[in-house]
């Protein structure tokens, strides 16, 4: 017998490195206080690729995102996201850690009064330092906040307050902030829990583009299914803080899903 023979070349540092997962979590426990909340959660995102975490209410999506920039406790586990090992962080990454991770919500989380491009610039105040926020920011900034936003279709919008846009654009600004932060992975917490169905899928179209078009990987959490089947290209299902499904979303179909949630097939609340 011979071993069988690979004639696949030999990647190169650089191969390697694009193909190194830039969320990498293994067997990881989170407690606030007294019980766990998560146990025993893998998770990987790769580059190129958009990752839905997807579960019911109260299973753990926010409490897994929080946990990978340092804001949920950590019990056991191993988790690296973007190069830095979130469970043994030296003084000074965790700032840098979370400069490295742009974040979206799903109340946007905007400056309501403030212009959609100051909004956009400051994803860039982890860079510039405390600075005036409306005379502060210089041209190469400015004209980098006016790509993203570009980018994410609403460049006709910049001077415009933010609380005038509607919900889909406005998150359309938070990406867009996101962005400016040069970010190496995107976290989006329900980012389209607040839009109707078709500003959702845009939305999420838009995420899912930019991971693999500009290289930025997004996990996101989503409580509804067909979303995440229709456009991430992994799932990985929480159910009671543990995982239950984790495949690609080609490989899955509803049926498969419906342990993640309650007997009517709805999202269920397990407080
Ligand atoms: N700050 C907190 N302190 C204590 N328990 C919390 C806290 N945040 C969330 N939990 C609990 O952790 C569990 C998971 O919540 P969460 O991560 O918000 O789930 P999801 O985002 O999937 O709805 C729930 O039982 C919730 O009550
Ligand atoms: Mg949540």
């Amino acid at each position: 017998m011979t071993a069988p023979v690979s004639t696949d070349a030999v990647p190169t540092t650089g191969q390697l490195r694009q193909a190194l997962p830039l969320v990498s979590v293994r067997n990881l426990e989170v407690a606030y206080t007294g019980e766990p909340v998560l146990a025993g959660v893998d998770l990987d995102v790769r580059p190129g690729e958009m990752v839905a975490l997807l579960g019911a209410s109260g299973s753990g999506k926010s409490t897994l995102m929080r946990s990978l920039t340092g804001f949920a406790p950590i019990t056991a586990g191993t988790a690296r996201v973007a190069g830095y090992d979130v469970t043994n962080l030296r003084r000074g990454d965790l700032r840098k850690l979370r400069s490295d991770v742009g974040q979206v919500f799903q109340q946007f989380n905007l400056i309501p009064r403030l212009s959609v491009l100051t909004n956009v610039l400051t994803g860039a105040l982890h860079e510039a330092g405390p600075i005036n926020l409306t005379g502060g920011f210089g041209s190469r900034h400015r004209r980098q906040a006016m790509e993203y936003l570009d980018r994410v279709g609403i460049a006709h919008k910049a001077k415009d307050p933010a609380r005038s846009l509607s919900g889909g654009q406005q998150q359309r600004v938070a990406i867009a902030r996101a962005l400016m932060q040069q970010p190496r992975v995107i976290f989006a917490d329900e980012p389209v829990a607040s839009l109707d169905p078709k500003l959702a899928g845009s939305v999420l179209e838009l995420l899912r583009e930019i991971a693999r078009e500009d290289g930025i990987p997004v996990l996101v959490s989503l409580h509804v299914l067909p979303l995440a089947l229709r456009h991430c290209d992994r799932i990985v299902g929480l159910r009671h803080g543990r995982v239950l499904v984790s495949a690609p979303a080609a490989q899955l179909d509803a049926q498969q899903l419906s342990v993640l949630y309650d007997e009517e097939g709805q999202p269920g609340d397990h407080h």
